[in-house]
């Protein structure tokens, strides 16, 4: 039998394992900046806190969820995002508590929804988040914004736009369901299904189905930025006033309403029209959740966050690849003694922090020369019958061609003055 990976799922093999770890990196050192810690929650909840935060009439819930009973007939789903995650944790551990009223969290790893693979689109997908919790302040959302422009800047990501959004206050969004709910009666025997259950449970999920998106009813629907309390329209006013002090690129995105129940006021998302990622592809997106953490039955906290979808910036990444870091010393050792001496040598070269790797196929010097030269190593240290008799090993520098015999004692402090000023991996 031919195994092959679920449908939906990438292996990320190590030749791009390398630009993974450089995104990482790039994105711990962005929330180092912004004073934001990781936190690490289950790949798998209860399935109820998903429905409950989620919303049981969204797609995500509905359709996408990789949910199973376990052994002892609980009802488990691996996480198709993370915000559910870090509000039951912050709930669990009281981490309202803390003498810091604002916590900010950021998590990144893998997120499952069972979607119709495609481009950027993955059953098994890896989402970097963000999670601000404890104000209501419109200052946090915008911190929240300028901290996911600063991720796709820094990627060097471009024809990228901010879309913003109010979605308002509970009494806006009760006066907005209304106004939907009045216009889109005339014609709700047209659309379909979901949307006529939509219809009552939650009129707002009608703008994003997918299968009525063409209707002519959705073109004049009404408005949330029409529909904002005084209270909300504030806000929102705020958060805009902001951007703008920072010079902030944005647009007012009024058809922008989000996949997930969970937000009010506040939304956004960061589109791309970048080629390769396909024509108005949302990289990122978030928000406002003034409700969530009481919902999960926490006290009235508010929150505010943003995920990427890891793989969408990695296609930008794609763009722009680092050159490949070398070895420092490929060592190459003839015969059997010599690879014995070779096996001394690399484990003090590895203590001593030099980055190397030794020939392991016993083949002769043209196959190890070739290796080398794969792992763009510095040096090759040949080591022979001759060498092993002598104590003594022959650097070869594969950028001057030189070569310097060097006697077993002094090979570190020749490599090392070899590197004085020049690359040497750390
Ligand atoms: P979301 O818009 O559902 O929001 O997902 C965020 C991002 O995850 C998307 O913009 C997309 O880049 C990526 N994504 C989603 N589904 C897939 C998929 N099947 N394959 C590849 N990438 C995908 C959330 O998940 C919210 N939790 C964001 C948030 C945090 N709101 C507040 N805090």
């Amino acid at each position: 039998m031919a195994y092959s990976a679920p449908r939906g799922t990438v292996d990320i093999l190590s030749d791009v394992s390398g630009k993974w770890q450089e995104l990482e990196q790039l994105i711990r050192t962005i929330c180092v900046n912004y004073n934001v810690k990781e936190m690490r929650t289950p790949i798998f909840e209860h399935t109820e806190l998903f429905t409950r935060s989620i919303g049981d009439t969204t797609d995500v819930v509905t359709k996408e969820m990789y949910t199973f009973d376990d052994k002892k007939k609980r009802s488990i789903t691996l996480r198709p995002e993370g915000t559910a995650g870090i509000a039951r944790a912050y709930v669990e551990h009281k981490l309202y508590a803390l003498p810091e009223k604002l916590q900010k969290y950021y998590y990144m790893g893998p997120m499952f929804r069972y979607e119709r693979p495609g481009n950027g689109r993955q059953r098994q997908f890896h989402q970097f988040g963000v999670e601000m919790l404890g104000l209501e302040s419109p200052y946090v959302d915008v911190e929240c914004m300028v901290m996911a422009v600063t991720v796709v800047e820094a990627l060097g990501l471009r024809n990228v736009k901010l879309h913003i959004n109010s979605l308002g206050d509970e009494e806006s969004r009760n006066t907005y369901r209304e106004a939907l709910k009045k216009h889109f009666a005339p014609a709700l025997s047209e659309l379909c299904f979901d949307c006529q259950q939509r219809f009552e449970k939650n009129p707002l999920r009608i703008l994003d189905c997918k299968v009525d998106k063409d209707h002519p009813i959705m073109n004049n629907a009404p408005k949330t930025i029409d529909y904002l309390s005084e209270s909300a329209k504030n806000h929102f006013d705020k958060v805009c006033a902001l951007l703008d002090d920072l010079e902030i690129e944005y647009v007012i995105d009024t058809n922008l309403v989000r996949g997930l129940d969970y937000y009010s006021h506040t939304v956004f998302e960061i589109i791309s029209d970048d080629p390769q990622m396909g024509q108005g592809s949302t990289v990122g997106g978030g928000g406002r959740y003034n409700t969530l953490i009481s919902e999960l039955g926490g006290p009235e906290v508010p929150g505010v966050g943003f995920a990427f979808g890891m793989e969408r910036l990695m296609l930008a990444l794609g763009n722009a690849q680092n050159e490949e870091d070398g070895l420092d010393v490929y060592l190459m050792p003839l015969g059997e003694q010599a690879k014995d001496l070779a096996v001394q040598i690399i484990t003090m070269l590895r203590a001593n922090g030099f980055t190397c790797d030794m020939d392991q196929c016993d083949r002769g010097l043209k196959g190890q020369f070739k290796s080398a030269d794969r792992y763009h190593a510095h040096f090759s240290m040949i080591i022979g019958d001759e060498e092993v008799k002598k104590e003594v090993v022959n650097m070869k520098c594969n950028h001057s061609k030189e070569q310097t015999e060097v006697a077993l004692e002094n090979i570190v402090s020749f490599i090392e003055e070899h590197f004085e000023g020049g690359h040497h991996h750390e």
